[in-house]
């Protein structure tokens, strides 16, 4: 079959979707005309509603052919994991799934102006120049790509909803969003909206108390408005005292307080608010030791259990930090067991590579949740990695971190290997050539990145602002809290019970392992301990050597990947190659880069020089 919509693991499709639906079931019966006559699957394929469900699904054989009964959603997803399946040459039966999660979110940071902020995969799918501007025809191929791995709700605009240009609930834009939430329904994708904690004073009030009755009132007016345009929205999506963004310590309120007004307003719509935990100093004084930036999250949040009303839930990035290429769990996602959590993950690139270099994440949320054991969040979110690009997400293979993402917010345990193998199945067809080959990059991805960037759980050695690139002190003395704190005699920051305490924040098995440099897992060493550079590590090699082997290793093993990519020239379309070609080679480049620049800041604090007499400068 030709690929000819720049991948995205429904080939079999082709470009087109049918519109002018309103139910899922319409559109699992328009879909499956069109993919199984394309897969050359003749049995009839019948599609049954079950009463009362929504989301579950099944797939049995009947007489002659094959039967999906399902939920009013379940019908549709049975739908494309019937054709997904059979496409990637699998039994097509699956006994009755339903998602593990219920809301399976994706939030872009896209603004009005088209730009989307920390995104490599070109401009917005949604928004140009203040305006609503989308190629209809791509938002459902959009609503389709979304559907056919079962995510349900959309936050189109940015959590940080900046001029009143973003502000997507006034007169003017609350039409244009509701034509994007009618595009989006038979797919059961259901929308957010990003709204501005001070929004009432764009609005004419004076002021945003979240105690003051004019504000409450304001927000039930609004909340009203947008349900009548919009009945099934989900709710809202607020990032709050956050990187400058307003909230509720404006008026020295706390962050249930803060949600309380907008979250009941919102209730009498069965709506619910998404609050944002992403809180800490940005302006903080490098010389200031006792500020912790990882605790600040924890000690926002952890004081006010049981005080955020049922339909709140609180936010939670996977890290203490931001993303970074290896952090421990946030504390925050363990404590709180009485208020509803999601965890949020970022598959959009910003310090993993910008979908440059390959960073496949699913075996890092697979970690995560096995961490989480018991105190597993019930709803997940991640930040899109999706843009205007013809391929959709800017480096070809970075496709795989969407798919896998749907199947775990779906799953939450998944194996690693089948779900990656299927969307290499789906994307490039049957190749075992190409299989092996992909299975292995993917799969090794994270800790080839990991090896020739920040080590050991250090973190921030990219170059400000952009978090491309390495800078091993390119945040070193600035506010944002992020400090490594190197000199001749050692680098970390000692978050031991007798360093910042930070670790106090776990339950006491975890803070107990993390705390005593004996246990820590050597990944993690540098993110809690201050170390000397000749520390001996579990592995038993000094810090300093450490760090020159991984960098050394992971450059070579950089370029042997772009090499082993080349011999799969003719396996897959020959756009895809040139794609993944041309990333490869640059990430070689990065990885040289970030070798020289890490190892060198190694050896000129520490001196000590490399074993091995390999050249550092
Ligand atoms: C990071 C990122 C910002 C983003 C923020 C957030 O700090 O650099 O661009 O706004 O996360 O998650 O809100």
């Amino acid at each position: 079959m030709k690929y000819d919509t720049r991948l995205c693991w429904l080939p079999f499709l082709g470009d087109t979707v049918k519109a002018g639906f309103t139910t899922c079931r319409e559109m699992a019966e328009a879909e499956l005309a069109i993919g199984l006559r394309n897969l050359g699957y003749e049995p009839p394929v019948c599609v049954l509603e079950t009463p009362g469900e929504d989301e579950g699904y099944e797939i049995q054989e009947t007489p002659g052919g094959l039967t999906i009964r399902g939920g009013t959603r379940g019908v549709l997803y049975g739908a494309y994991s019937l054709m997904m399946r059979l496409a990637a040459g699998q039994s097509p039966l699956t006994a009755w799934t339903a998602p593990c999660r219920s809301l399976r979110m994706l939030n872009h940071w896209d603004n009005m102006s088209g730009a989307v902020e920390r995104g490599y995969a070109g401009r917005s799918l949604f928004f140009d120049n203040g305006k609503f501007a989308y190629d209809s025809r791509r938002l459902l191929r959009y609503g389709r790509i979304l559907a056919s791995v079962g995510i349900n709700t959309v936050c189109i605009n940015n959590v940080n909803v900046e001029t009143p240009a973003d502000q997507l609930i006034t007169d003017e834009l609350l039409p244009e969003v509701r034509k994007v939430a009618d595009l989006l329904r038979p797919f059961g994708i259901r929308l957010l909206i990003a709204i501005d904690f001070a929004l009432p004073m764009t609005c004419g009030l004076t002021t945003a108390d979240p105690l003051d009755g004019s504000v409450r009132g304001w927000w039930e007016k609004q909340v009203a408005r947008v349900y009548a345009a919009i009945p099934d929205l989900c709710g809202f999506l607020v990032k709050a005292d956050s990187e400058f963004r307003p909230g509720p310590g404006l008026y020295c309120r706390n962050h249930a307080e803060g949600a309380r007004p907008i979250a009941r307003a919102l209730a009498a719509f069965g709506g619910t608010l998404v609050w944002r935990c992403f809180v800490y100093n940005c302006q903080q004084d490098w010389r200031d030791r006792q500020t912790d930036r990882p605790k600040a999250a924890y000690e926002t949040y952890a004081p006010l259990e049981g005080l955020f009303d049922e339909n709140v839930i609180l936010q939670v990035k996977y890290g203490p930090y931001d993303f970074q290429v290896r952090e421990p769990i946030s504390p925050l996602l363990y404590a709180m067991p009485a208020t509803k959590k999601a965890l949020e993950v970022q598959l959009t690139q910003e310090y993993t590579g910008h979908q440059i270099d390959l960073y496949y994440m699913l075996p890092q949320w697979q970690e995560i949740l096995s961490d989480l054991k018991g105190a597993e969040p019930r709803y997940i979110s991640a930040v899109s990695n999706l843009g205007n690009d013809a391929n959709w997400t800017g480096h070809d293979l970075a496709q795989a971190n969407l798919f896998a993402y749907g199947l775990f917010a779906w799953y939450a345990v998944v194996d690693t290997a089948a779900v990656t193998r299927w969307w290499i199945a789906l994307t490039f067809g049957e190749d075992p050539r190409v299989e092996d080959v992909l299975l292995d990059m993917l799969l090794a991805s994270r800790e080839l990145y990991e090896s020739y960037t920040a080590p050991l759980g250090l973190g921030w050695m990219v170059n400000p602002n952009g978090h491309y690139g390495p800078s091993p002190e390119g945040y070193e003395y600035s506010a944002w809290g992020t400090y490594l704190r190197a000199d001749r005699q050692g680098i970390g920051v000692d978050r031991s019970p007798s360093g910042t305490g930070f670790v106090l924040q776990y339950p006491p098995d975890k803070a107990a392992l993390y705390g005593d440099v004996k246990t820590c897992p050597e990944e993690l060493i540098l993110f809690f301990h201050r170390l000397s550079y000749t520390h001996t590590l579990p592995s038993g090699k000094t810090l300093a050597q450490h760090v020159y082997d991984t960098h050394f290793e992971g450059a070579r093993r950089a370029e042997a990947m772009a090499e082993r990519w080349n011999a799969l020239e003719g396996r897959v379309p020959a756009e895809a190659f040139d794609n993944v070609r041309a990333r490869f080679i640059l990430q070689a480049r990065n990885a040289r880069e970030w070798r020289d620049v890490v190892n060198a800041y190694f050896y000129r604090y520490s001196g000590v020089a490399d074993e091995k007499g390999r050249v550092l400068y």
